[in-house]
Order: C-alpha cells, then structure tokens, then sequence
C-alpha cells in the first residue's frame, strides 16, 4: 500500500510542448511526447496530492482524478500556470516550453515563392524565471534538457530561475529525454546536494523526484 506522503499538498505540474502558430495551418513545436510530465501527475495524485496538470498538445491521456487545463502556446502556459501559482504548495515545471515565437501570426496561410523564407521570432516569457520570483512558500522544481556540459547548465538554471531543485535530463542518452518510455536523470537542489539515479522508467523517476521533493519540506526547507 502506497503511503500518502503528498496528501493535502497542492502541486502544479507542467507537461508536454508549446505550439507556436505561424499562420493557420503552421506552427513551432518540439518533441515533448508529455510522458515525463503526465507520469509525475499520475504519480503525485497516487501519493495523495492535489494535481493541477497544465498541458500543452500531447497523443496521450490525461491520468485519472486530476485537474487537467489545456493550453496550446507558452503564453497561454504562462497564464494558466500563474492563475494556480498562489495555492500551490509544490510547482513542477517538466514542460518544454518554446523559448521562441513567431513574432507575428499570419491571418492567412503563407504562400510559398522561390524567394528564401525569414521568419522573424521574438522571446515568449520565462515562466520558470518568473515562478522564481514571485514564490513565497511554493517548492520550485524545474527540468533542464542539455545536450553537454548538464551539470554547469543545470547549476546555472537552478541560480538565475531561483528554483529548488533542477531536473537534469542529457537528451543525448539512449533512454533519456523526450518520447522515450524511460528516463535518466541527476537532481540538483539548492542546497548543492545532487542525487544521481540511473535509467529507469518515467514512472519510477517520477516517484524517486517527488519523494526528494517530499523530504526536502520535511527538513522545512
Ligand atoms: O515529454 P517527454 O517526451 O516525456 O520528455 C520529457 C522532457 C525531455 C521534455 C523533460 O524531461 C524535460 O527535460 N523538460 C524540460 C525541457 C526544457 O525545455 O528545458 P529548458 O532547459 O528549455 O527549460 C528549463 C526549465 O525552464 C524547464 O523547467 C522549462 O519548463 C522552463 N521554461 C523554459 C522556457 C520558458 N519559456 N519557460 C519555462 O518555464
């Protein structure tokens, strides 16, 4: 029998990619499948939490007894996450979110010439950055997906959002990162500890991550 470690808590979490629209029929988008994040919400609710699971466009479904908000662009995520940031007691930032948008979105569909294309992007908001500053008592946990140097970009990510803890996935792992059905990640947290756990599935990585997470609050981090 699992033990409810989260019961009464309220945790937000993030999950899947962002669509930037181009015009009707286009958009930006990465490979997010919502795996990673969908697992942590499954897994939270089943330790006994409270699970508000905002989420971009995935192919999977939403886990049982949540609340699921979906949004399709990192504005509307931006948005939906701040509106339940001040109930939240943990908020869980697994979502990759695009860090640019078309800086206009095209009414009509573009139509091609032989002419080379420039799409002109402009930043879409940090949410994590901005969690990181306007948190009062919320646990802060974000992903960081590298592709090198993962523990100095991850050290980094933690400072300047201001987070708790930072999820570390090297992207460039077999069984690690975005669509696989397992993931290998390190744990950084504010204090320097780092917990390194080697490849298991998203599930079992979710468990692992929200008993750290756990036991942080119950040191009254
Ligand atoms: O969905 P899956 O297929 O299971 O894949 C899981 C995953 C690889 C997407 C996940 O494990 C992961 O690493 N998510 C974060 C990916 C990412 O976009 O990392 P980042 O380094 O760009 O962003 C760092 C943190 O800031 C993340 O918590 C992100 O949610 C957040 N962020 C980023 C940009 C932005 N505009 N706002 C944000 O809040």
């Amino acid at each position: 029998k699992v033990e409810p470690i989260l019961k009464g808590k309220n945790i937000v979490i993030t999950a899947g990619p962002t669509r930037e629209r181009i015009d009707p029929v286009r958009y930006l988008t990465n490979f997010s499948s919502g795996k990673m994040g969908y697992a942590i919400a499954e897994e939270a609710e089943k330790l006994g939490a409270n699970v508000i699971l905002i989420s971009g466009p995935v192919a999977i479904d939403p886990p049982k007894n949540v609340q699921f908000v979906a949004i399709e662009s990192a504005a509307q995520m931006f948005e939906a996450t701040l509106q339940y940031f001040e109930e939240a007691d943990i908020v869980i930032k697994t979502a990759a979110v695009a860090d640019y948008r078309p800086a206009t979105i095209l009414e009509n569909k573009m139509k091609k010439s032989d002419e080379e294309l420039i799409l002109k992007l402009e930043r879409t908001n940090d949410i994590l950055s901005e969690l990181g500053k306007r948190k009062t008592h919320q646990f802060l946990v974000g992903f960081a997906a590298e592709t090198d140097n993962v523990e100095e970009y991850a050290k980094k990510k933690l400072q300047k959002k201001n987070a708790d803890m930072i999820v570390a996935n090297d992207v460039t792992t077999a069984g690690a990162g975005f669509g696989t059905d397992t993931n290998v990640v390190t744990i950084f947290k504010r204090n320097n500890e780092k917990v390194t756990l080697p490849m298991m599935s998203k599930h079992r990585v979710a468990v692992e991550l929200l008993k750290e997470v756990n036991e942080c609050l119950k040191k009254g981090w």
